[in-house]
């Protein structure tokens, strides 16, 4: 079956649908994504979604082009078209096609959307999960706002690609204190020796997932303790557990850390019981 992707304003061939060299998120990655898990043909957490997507947006000054309403029906239209039963759908807008020039388009030009749907393999992501992944830790050299979720995602490129090339399928972030701030593109978790789980706290420095906010409500409902702290590489190193979260991978087990064994370098209980109870507390849409 032939792929089909929403490209202003018209439903393509994934061969015809491309977008102009001049448009701005080409040249400046001056547009933001959101991506969005779909299970059973129906979207996870979209309202939360549509909610970041319209934060980031405006943290850029880029207009949203439609109302969320309308968009949710194009981002159904896309799933439906695919067929996509579990899998997940992007959306990615920017601000627009104009002449390059680094400042904002005078007058305002239209922006950008692109939306497109792939499907996943539920039984490779549960394997990856029974397994557990291992990271590595890189620095952090991004820009002080990544908690706009921007399409500018080359140190989290290279993060990843460095994590692959030394056999592991993650990196982990460390900013200029040593702490861990999150995964390439996840958030990261521990569970200390003394059972509390740790994530960073939300500020400018990691993106607010979804995923960890769905988890952090899984969490209360089992009334574990949760620490929204910085913490260290050295303190993950000697954690119970450790495991990431993103709507791409929901909870996904962290086995090794940069070469090391975390706990008995097998998927814990806490991030096995997570990654189940995740969806009684996730939105369907
Ligand atoms: N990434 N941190 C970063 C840097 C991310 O890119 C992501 C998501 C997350 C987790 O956010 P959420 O739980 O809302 O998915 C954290 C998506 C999946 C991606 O870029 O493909």
């Amino acid at each position: 079956m032939s792929r089909i992707a929403y490209v202003n304003g018209r439903y393509l061939q994934f061969r015809e649908a491309k977008v102009h060299i001049e448009d701005r998120g080409y040249q400046f990655a001056d547009g933001v994504y959101e991506v969005c898990e779909v299970r059973s043909g129906r979207l996870l957490d979209s309202r939360r979604h549509l909610e970041r997507l319209k934060r980031s947006l405006d943290a850029l000054r880029i207009r949203m082009p439609m109302s969320a309403t309308a968009l949710g029906v194009i981002i159904r239209e896309v799933i439906a078209r695919n067929r996509i039963g579990y899998g997940i759908v992007y959306v990615q807008i920017g601000r627009g096609v104009a002449r390059r020039d680094h400042a904002f388009p005078r007058p305002d030009v239209p922006p950008s959307v692109v939306v497109m749907a792939r499907r996943l393999d539920p039984a490779r992501n549960e394997m990856l999960a029974a397994n557990g992944i291992a990271v590595v830790s890189v620095p952090d050299n991004r820009w002080g706002r990544v908690d706009i979720k921007t399409v500018g995602l080359l140190p989290n490129v290279l993060a990843r690609q460095a994590a692959i090339e030394q056999g592991a399928r993650d990196a982990w972030f460390i900013d200029k204190e040593g702490a861990i701030t999150e995964a390439a593109s996840a958030n990261a978790w521990i569970v200390t020796q003394a059972g509390a789980l740790v994530t960073r706290h939300a500020d400018q420095a990691i993106l607010r997932g979804i995923t960890r906010m769905v988890v952090l409500d899984a969490i209360k409902a089992q009334g574990l303790r949760i620490e929204e702290r910085a913490f260290s590489l050295a303190e993950a190193y000697a954690a119970r557990e450790a495991f990431v979260t993103s709507a791409t991978t929901i909870v996904l087990p962290v086995v090794r850390i940069d070469g090391r064994a975390i706990g008995d370098g097998k998927p814990g209980p806490v991030a096995t019981a997570l990654r189940r109870e995740f969806f009684r507390h996730a939105e369907v849409g």
